[in-house]
């Protein structure tokens, strides 16, 4: 058993977060009860700029184009509110969208009467080679889940770059299952907006997130339809002037206790992220490799290029009773259901998948007792 109290396996719904994230939360919170939450967010400004030094280190951009949220999603929504739809505008995604960046394009096809296109996948992964036939002139939006939440495949963004040169429509990244499993250099790759989750790979606290924003947008003059009066400063009764930084994507209220679990998890990865990425690869690969030799797990993975995130059915055993089953022996595991992915389900004719996510805090031991109860199974 590892030093947790169960074997989490599902980093790509919750990772455990550190020790040292979790003190740095509680610490927080035991000192806003102290001497009021106000006050002592203001003492700790030198923290909330780090905050976003340390994001903007990570995706190399600038302080400026990043905003906190709270989630992947809401960073999606807020985007997709400032982009300046216009009625018959066309969507291009991929196959591997995720449920809650398709539901808010259905949403918006019913308001502007969109055209939405889905790449196909060629060997199992976006074929971004179509981007030349299905971008137009009226092509407003490109939307890539770079990892898929279902399938561990990881999108070839560096493909996508080459095939979207002189395109002048916003480019969105769904970065949530990617961060601190793989690096992304925003100067290199075609995007617009990128979000990202804390509590999944990055093992930062529920109820963080984060947004990047490109100059482009910024410039633009772009915000989320209705903004907060922090974010659009108040100038009188009657006047308002957007912020000129990304935070005109935030609200002024936040989970500021959360906010420092974010920074010291951000901290943590970036001591050495080459090093999490590889232990990661590694301990996914062989993870992956194990899996694959148990009697009656069948992988159901896609692409030639996988993530540490390994879904496969059972023979003998639905999703839903090898899940409870695992659970019972202290193992967590997760589902993906069909909204996980739900154009790739529907083209594979799958209604649900076990899932199995480690991390770096994954041992050796971890791997034996999954493989051991799933060869009992
Ligand atoms: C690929 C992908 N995108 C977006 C999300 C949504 O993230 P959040 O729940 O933080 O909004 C998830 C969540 O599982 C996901 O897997």
């Amino acid at each position: 058993m590892s030093k947790f109290s169960i074997i989490n396996l599902n980093a790509a719904g919750q990772a455990t977060p550190s020790n040292s994230v979790v003190k740095a939360q509680c610490d927080y919170l035991h000192q806003e009860q102290m001497i009021g939450g106000y006050w002592f967010a203001e003492q700790q400004s030198e923290h909330w700029q780090q905050l976003y030094e340390l994001i903007a280190q990570l995706l190399n951009c600038q302080t400026s184009q990043v905003s906190l949220q709270d989630s992947a999603t809401r960073g999606l929504q807020l985007s997709l509110l400032s982009i300046p739809w216009q009625q018959g505008d066309e969507v291009v995604v991929t196959q591997q969208e995720y449920g809650a960046n398709w539901v808010p394009l259905l949403q918006l096809q019913q308001r502007y009467d969109l055209t939405i296109h889905c790449l196909g996948n060629r060997d199992g992964a976006p074929d971004f080679s179509q981007l030349k036939q299905l971008v137009t002139e009226r092509t407003r939006l490109v939307m890539v889940t770079w990892v898929g939440s279902h399938n561990g495949s990881v999108a070839d963004l560096g493909a996508m770059t080459d095939q979207l040169t002189g395109f002048d429509g916003y480019v969105i990244i769904d970065a949530c299952q990617g961060m601190r499993q793989r690096a992304l250099d925003v100067s290199q790759v075609r995007c617009d907006f990128v979000v990202a989750t804390g509590r999944k790979f990055l093992r930062a606290p529920r109820g963080t997130g984060f947004l990047y924003t490109s100059d482009r947008v910024l410039e633009a003059g772009l915000y989320p339809l209705v903004t907060d009066h922090v974010a659009a400063n108040l100038l009188s009764c009657d006047r308002w002037s957007l912020r000129s930084d990304a935070r005109r994507f935030e609200c002024w209220e936040a989970n500021w206790a959360s906010r420092m679990g974010l920074k010291v998890a951000l901290m943590e990865l970036l001591a050495n992220p080459e090093q999490v990425y590889q232990t990661l690869a590694q301990i996914s690969l062989e993870c992956r490799e194990r899996l694959s030799r148990v009697p009656g797990v069948e992988l159901r993975d896609t692409g030639n290029d996988l993530s540490a995130i390994i879904t496969f059915q059972h023979q003998h055993r639905s999703a839903a009773q090898l899940h409870q089953y695992l659970r019972s022996e202290g193992i967590e595991t997760s589902i993906s259901q069909s909204d996980a992915g739900p154009m790739d389900f529907a083209q594979r004719q799958l209604s649900q998948l076990n899932r199995v996510s480690p991390h770096i805090y994954t041992t050796e031991q971890d791997i034996d007792q999954l493989i051991s109860r799933l060869s009992d199974a």
